[in-house]
């Protein structure tokens, strides 16, 4: 905590000199702590130049999503308040269930740089390459009936298609239930994962994993032609700390409106209108089975609504949809 407020202090300073002085005193810590504490933000890759007099000057930041840095300025109410990081794990959503199991509280992220076993939906792999995207998994704890877990996966996808639009400026667009995609390529997965009794949450974990620097060779062979970064559209890297800062917002921002107003409504009215499923044909797989239809609607518990051969309506509240 100290040693995030030295690092606010330097970042505040704007490439200025922070006497050591100063930092001692608005900490209340000793000369020796401050220059523990520097050290410590060297170590993590923070270039800082001391001098005997003038004090500390902060001239680099590494590009690491570090929870002393990327919780600066949040000012959410649930999502992030407490940032778990790693710079390799196998999968955040792993790490996050374990950590929702040992009684962790709402809201919690767990955040890596690197995944070495990323887990995406219906059991595949998730490409997970070091400093190059955002693996994130979010702890929730709603009041709710098992049931209506759908709903926040629908609401984390237009959480974060809103937060990276914010962000970058870049269209995205929903893919049902919860794919973000630029210019028709996906950027962005999200799995949600529960544990429940008959009646019960007991907690939702929300892994979220958007292509953010990948490059073009960071993308395997098979997927080339189905997914994209943002870096790829842009043209240029995304500052991946502003970027986590967007996302925990508008995750807190929705996730508030959900559990204490009657907004879901609302919401599904915005949800609609980025989904580019409504209005299209669609290829509905399940297991082995694979059908064709026309998707009609998108109903407020979150399922697809479908139009089969036969001209009859089903309601899909799983399985994967492509278009
Ligand atoms: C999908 O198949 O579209 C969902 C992909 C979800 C990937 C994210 S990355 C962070 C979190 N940890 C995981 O192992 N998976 C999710």
């Amino acid at each position: 905590m100290s040693r995030s407020v030295v690092l606010n202090m330097l970042l505040s300073s704007q490439g200025g000199f922070v006497s050591g002085e100063d930092i001692s005193r608005s900490l209340n810590i000793s000369r020796t702590a401050v220059w523990k504490y520097i050290n410590e933000l060297k170590e993590m890759g923070y270039v800082i130049e001391s001098h005997s007099r003038a004090g500390y000057k902060l001239i680099a930041c590494p590009d690491v999503l570090w929870p002393d840095e990327i919780s600066l300025g949040l000012d959410t109410s649930i999502i992030g308040r407490e940032i778990v990081h790693f710079l390799s794990i196998g999968s955040t959503n792993d790490k996050a269930k374990e950590l929702a199991n040992n009684g962790c509280r709402e809201g919690l992220i767990v955040v890596a740089e690197e995944q070495t076993g990323g887990r995406g939906r219906l059991g595949r792999q998730w490409v997970s390459p070091q400093y190059r995207g955002i693996w994130m998994s979010v702890v929730l704890r709603p009041d709710i009936q098992p049931m209506e877990a759908q709903k926040l996966t629908l609401l984390s996808a237009l959480a974060v298609s809103n937060a990276i639009e914010e962000c970058t400026g870049l269209k995205v667009d929903i893919k049902w239930p919860n794919d973000l995609v630029v210019s028709g390529k996906k950027i962005c997965g999200i799995l949600t994962e529960m544990s429940a009794e008959v009646d019960k949450v007991n907690h939702v974990v929300i892994g979220i994993g958007i292509n953010a620097n990948m490059s073009a060779e960071d993308i395997p062979d098979e997927l080339k032609d189905k997914a994209t970064s943002l870096a790829i559209e842009l043209g240029y890297n995304v500052d991946r700390k502003n970027l986590f800062r967007y996302i925990s917002r508008n995750i807190d921002e929705l996730y508030t409106c959900f559990i204490n107003a009657n907004q879901w409504h609302d919401l599904m009215v915005e949800y609609r209108e980025k989904c580019i499923n409504v209005g299209r044909r669609a290829v509905i797989s399940k297991g082995d089975v694979s059908w064709e239809g026309m998707v009609t609607d998108i109903d407020d518990d979150g399922a697809l609504i479908v139009l089969d051969g036969h001209g009859e309506k089903k309601r899909i509240i799983s399985g994967d949809v492509s278009i």
